[in-house]
């Protein structure tokens, strides 16, 4: 296992469109266990591979509390196959270090996907882990937590990120 480096906005590599994964083998168990190593690390509540510049359909999230036992999900080829109504939440994401905004999404998702050994499974999601599946389902398709918010707000944390990034950090 190790803590793989993360992508910060604006890195281009966050934007591709990430491809599915063909088979669940180890070198995909080892990517898995390396995104919830670095999530914990970091820590955060979901990243997904394009975060940690690898190009394939895979995230990971845990909403568990500090005080609470951790309770990983692992989503692999994810689909969202449906959406129930809308939920604002203050987000945050491990590649905009220290920027929050408040975010609309579906209150509600039902998701298809496999996990860590391969299996198909279907999750019904509400709350923030309804958010965390569609901030990471977002990772994939290469649209960020910047595409959610209006254009005054997207220049601001744009500037924000520009100059952290001169900042060297
Ligand atoms: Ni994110």
């Amino acid at each position: 296992m190790a803590i793989r480096p993360i992508l910060h906005y604006p890195d281009p590599r966050l934007r591709t469109k990430a491809a599915p994964v063909a088979d669940v083998g180890p070198e995909i168990r080892e990517l898995i266990e390396d995104l919830a190593e670095t999530m914990y690390a970091a820590p955060g509540v979901g990243l997904a591979a394009p975060q940690v510049d690898v190009p394939l359909r895979v995230f990971v999230v845990d909403i568990a509390a500090a005080d609470e036992p951790s309770s990983l999900h692992v989503f692999v080829n994810p689909e969202i196959v449906r959406r129930e109504g809308t939920l604002s939440w203050q987000e945050g994401c491990l590649s905009f270090p220290t920027v929050a905004e408040e975010i609309e999404r579906a209150a509600a998702v039902t998701v298809r996907a496999r996990d860590a050994d391969g299996q198909p499974f279907e999750l019904q999601a509400d709350g923030l882990l309804a958010v965390a599946i569609q901030h990471e389902h977002d990772h994939l398709d290469g649209v960020l937590m910047v595409d959610h918010i209006g254009p005054l707000k997207r220049r601001i944390v744009h500037r924000k990120m520009m100059k952290r990034q001169r900042g060297g950090s």
